[in-house]
């Protein structure tokens, strides 16, 4: 027993079959039909057998599909907001069967897992596009995504039977893993920071602030695929690691990273982002400014809001809602527009666009945006591309 935070649903799901079972299922996979998962895909596969996206099992079935996107819970009521699918041609659709095996395997065609068939079921695109991303609109890679994806989805359990070698091998932890780490630490209450970013100063606020109230604070950078353009994970992981080396409490600070696919699904990953951080353990969880936004999207709070549908006890996971954060000139510290005694002309505020400019250009960031450590290795970066 700890005192941690319960995960989703009560119980930290695991779908990974190991020892005799694990061989067994392997030798009988090798009759079976197969379907080759996508990135994504393998990234949800790993994500549901580890428990990160407890209380799921599988694969969203059918009856599940329409209930999460229609009214963001599971059949059960359990709040769930983003539908985790799995896409097959029609061909291999056709060719299975309700009640069998299929196996899964990866973009090298290895066997990584087995499914069992629940549900087989056409969804409609649009519908999915304007209910999870709230536009049909095909600049926006989440829309993008679905109109690329083959049109029938298989739901049911999955067993994985090979797990990846992680990315990140030496800051790589499942839930039950940070959830013991935490536990050893004597930690009740933990902070999570989720992001797909380089940390600039107005993030370390963020964190800092959330820290003041609770045991401790888990940096927990997204680590799956993300959209062209955003700064790969390699150069993000670097920088963390310099910035938490010398600017975080290293007893009370623990970077860990989140294989997961970025959807850019705004309000709804929101959600998604916090329920999975709770199977980690965490007791609270900052939303920020445009949380999972890409372009303009979604209004710059929409993110925070949505917490507000649901009782506290149904998320069990505290939102930590933080206004948009700057460095302010007069004053010489971080602000936020909550705290911030004005006038704006004070407020240093850089755009994405204009990082990159300056970046792209062998250009220094200011040291009130971001610390001179982390800036030198994203101008490395830049450098070399
Ligand atoms: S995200 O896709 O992971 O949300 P990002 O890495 O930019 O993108 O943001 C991580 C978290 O910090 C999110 O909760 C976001 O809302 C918050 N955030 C980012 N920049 C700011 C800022 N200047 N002020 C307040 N919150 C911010």
């Amino acid at each position: 027993m700890t005192n941690l935070i319960a995960p989703h649903g009560g119980k930290l799901v695991d779908r990974i079959a190991r020892g005799a079972e694990r061989a067994r299922l392997l030798e009988i996979s090798r009759e079976l039909p197969r379907v080759k998962l996508n990135e994504r895909e393998l990234s949800d596969l790993e994500l549901i057998a580890n428990g990160a996206f407890s209380p799921l099992t599988g694969f969203l079935t059918e009856k599940e599909y329409h209930s999460v996107v229609n009214d963001l819970r599971l059949p059960d009521g359990t709040v769930w907001a983003l539908p985790i699918t799995l896409a097959v041609d029609a061909d291999t659709a056709g060719a299975a069967r309700l009640d069998t095996l299929v196996a899964l395997s990866d973009e090298q065609d290895a066997v990584v897992g087995v499914l069992t068939v629940q549900s087989i079921y056409k969804f409609d695109k649009a519908d999915k596009a304007r209910k999870v991303y709230g536009t049909e609109d095909a600049n926006h890679p989440g829309v993008a995504y679905i109109n690329a994806r083959k049109p029938v989805f298989l739901g049911g359990p999955v067993t994985l039977l090979a797990e990846r070698p992680p990315q990140f091998a030496d800051v790589h932890r499942t839930p039950a893993q940070t959830r013991a780490l935490f536990a050893e630490r004597g930690w009740r209450t933990v902070a999570a920071f989720q992001t797909r970013n380089p940390i600039h100063r107005a993030h370390e606020y963020l964190t800092k602030v959330a820290l003041e109230f609770t045991d401790g604070l888990l940096i927990h950078p997204l680590v799956g695929e993300t959209k062209e353009g955003d700064i790969p994970a390699d150069v993000r992981v670097e920088a963390y690691k310099v910035l938490l080396e010398k600017y975080y409490p290293a007893q009370r600070t623990v970077l860990s990273t989140f294989p997961a696919a970025m959807r850019y699904a705004g309000p709804r990953e929101a959600i998604h982002h916090a329920l999975a951080r709770k199977n980690y353990g965490v007791s609270h969880f900052i939303v920020g400014r445009d949380h999972a936004g890409v372009g303009s999207y979604y209004g710059t709070y929409d993110a925070q809001r949505i917490f507000d549908r649901f009782t506290p006890a149904e998320l069990g996971i505290t939102p930590l809602k933080f206004e948009h954060t700057f460095w302010h000139k007069g004053l010489g510290e971080i602000v936020s527009e909550k705290t911030s005694p004005g006038p704006k002309e004070q407020h240093l505020v850089l755009s994405g666009t204009k990082v990159r400019e300056i970046l792209a250009a062998g250009g220094e960031l200011p040291p009130e945006f971001t610390r001179p450590e982390v800036s030198a290795v994203l101008r490395r970066f830049y450098a070399g591309r």
